[in-house]
Formats: C-alpha cells, sequence, structure tokens
C-alpha cells in the first residue's frame, strides 16, 4: 500500500520518543499521594489528552471533589515530576531507527512536522537533540482544544503551508487516529491504543515502515 502525501505530521509522546512512560510514572506518583487508583489501562486513555482532561480522568476513582485550585496544584506537582523525568533525556533516546527514518523522509523531499497535545513539546525536542529539526511545529500551548479535536493538526498543516489532504499524521493514541480523521488527513497507527482501533488508515508494524508506505 502506498500513501500519495506530501507531509507527516508526527505525534510525539509515544511515537518520536518513549515520555509516555515518564507521564505514567508522575500520574502515579501523584495517584499513589491521593490514595487513587491508577494503572497502565487507566494509563492508556491519557494518551494524546490533555494535562488538565488527562487529570479529570484519574480523578474519576476519587471519593471526593477537588477545588480547581487544588486541581491546579496537582496538575503543577505532575509536571514537575515529569519534568524532573525529562532532564534525564539525551539525544541518546532518540533511537537511530526514528533519526534514520527522518532523514530519509526529508531526503524524500516530505516536509515533517509535529503534533503534540503537550505543552513541554519544545523542552523534550531540546534534550533529545530535534530542537531545531522540524518544518513546523504545534503542541499545547497553540490550542484550546485537545485530541480527538483536529485543532492541533489543522494548525500543524497550516504552520507548514499544507493542505490536510496532503498530511499523513502518525500517532500511537487513539484519540490522535480520531483527531487526524477529523481534520481530513491519512492517519497512521504506530502502537498504544492507536494500533487497530478500527478508525487508523494504516497500522505501521514500525517506525521504518514509513518508508515502505510513503
Ligand atoms: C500528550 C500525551 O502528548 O501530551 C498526554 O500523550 C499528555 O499523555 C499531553 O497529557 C499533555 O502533556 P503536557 O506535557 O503538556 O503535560
Ligand atoms: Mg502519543
Amino acid at each position: 500500500m502506498k500513501f500519495e502525501k506530501k507531509a507527516v505530521i508526527f505525534d510525539l509522546d509515544g511515537v518520536i520518543c518513549f515520555t509516555d512512560r515518564f507521564h505514567y510514572q508522575a500520574w502515579k506518583a501523584l495517584a499513589d499521594r491521593l490514595g487513587i487508583y491508577f494503572d497502565e489501562t487507566i494509563n492508556n486513555r491519557l494518551r494524546g489528552v490533555s494535562r488538565m482532561a488527562s487529570l479529570e480522568i484519574i480523578l474519576e476513582r476519587s471519593d471526593r471533589e477537588y477545588t480547581p485550585a487544588e486541581k491546579e496544584a496537582f496538575a503543577e506537582e505532575k509536571n514537575n515530576t515529569y519534568r524532573e523525568l525529562l532532564k534525564t533525556m539525551t539525544p541518546a533516546d532518540l533511537t537511530d531507527e526514528v533519526k534514520d527514518t527522518l532523514a530519509e523522509l526529508r531526503r524524500r523531499g516530505y516536509l515533517l512536522s509535529i503534533g503534540s497535545s503537550s505543552k513541554n513539546t519544545k523542552f523534550i525536542l531540546e534534550r533529545i537533540g530535534l530542537g531545531d529539526f522540524f518544518d513546523a511545529i504545534a503542541d499545547g500551548t497553540d490550542i484550546t482544544h485537545s485530541k480527538p479535536d483536529p485543532e492541533v493538526f489543522l494548525c500543524s498543516a497550516r504552520k507548514l503551508g499544507m493542505a490536510p489532504a496532503d498530511c499523513a499524521v502518525v500517532e500511537d493514541a487513539r484519540a490522535g487516529i480520531q483527531a487526524a480523521r477529523a481534520a481530513g488527513m491519512t492517519a497512521l497507527a504506530l502502537h498504544g491504543d492507536a494500533e487497530g482501533c478500527g478508525e487508523e488508515d494504516y497500522n505501521l508494524s514500525s517506525f521504518a515502515d514509513l518508508l515502505n508506505i510513503l
């Protein structure tokens, strides 16, 4: 199968790098402190979802209500834990597979961008040595609606100067696959709860599989 596209928009967490495990650790630390049950299955529902919406999902298991100010403090606490974990990342956390595939896609003439719900996107890209690599970045600081809303991908395409129909999206989140489809883009699933969710256009067997279908 081949997709005729001019640009590829990548989700960040769980696609370019494996910060999804740090999100899990940081939320788990908060949930444990509050005595709220949290596991990997619940964590899967947080993929692609904004920080505050993620907190609301975690608090579904709480037996008490919290004020907006308390919720803000919890989100900040989680983000502080998360950023400490991010500081341990280096360019060695970018796999050769991802690095080489991105380089080959660029050599083939594709525009490459990021479409992530994360407000830490630029910090993460700098940590892994991709701070200046992408042709455009749309992230949690650009949007008011997170995935499955198409806003972040439409913003990324606009920054690239590309029509949505010319863009493919690579996602590990089902919410991200839904966002890509809602944007009128081709949705490529890689791992996570995106894989086999039934709404994807194609399941990538690996990141490098992009080179077989583009
Ligand atoms: C997404 C992650 O990329 O970013 C979500 O998949 C996360 O799990 C979201 O909640 C927001 O991240 P941040 O870094 O702004 O808290
Ligand atoms: Mg993701």
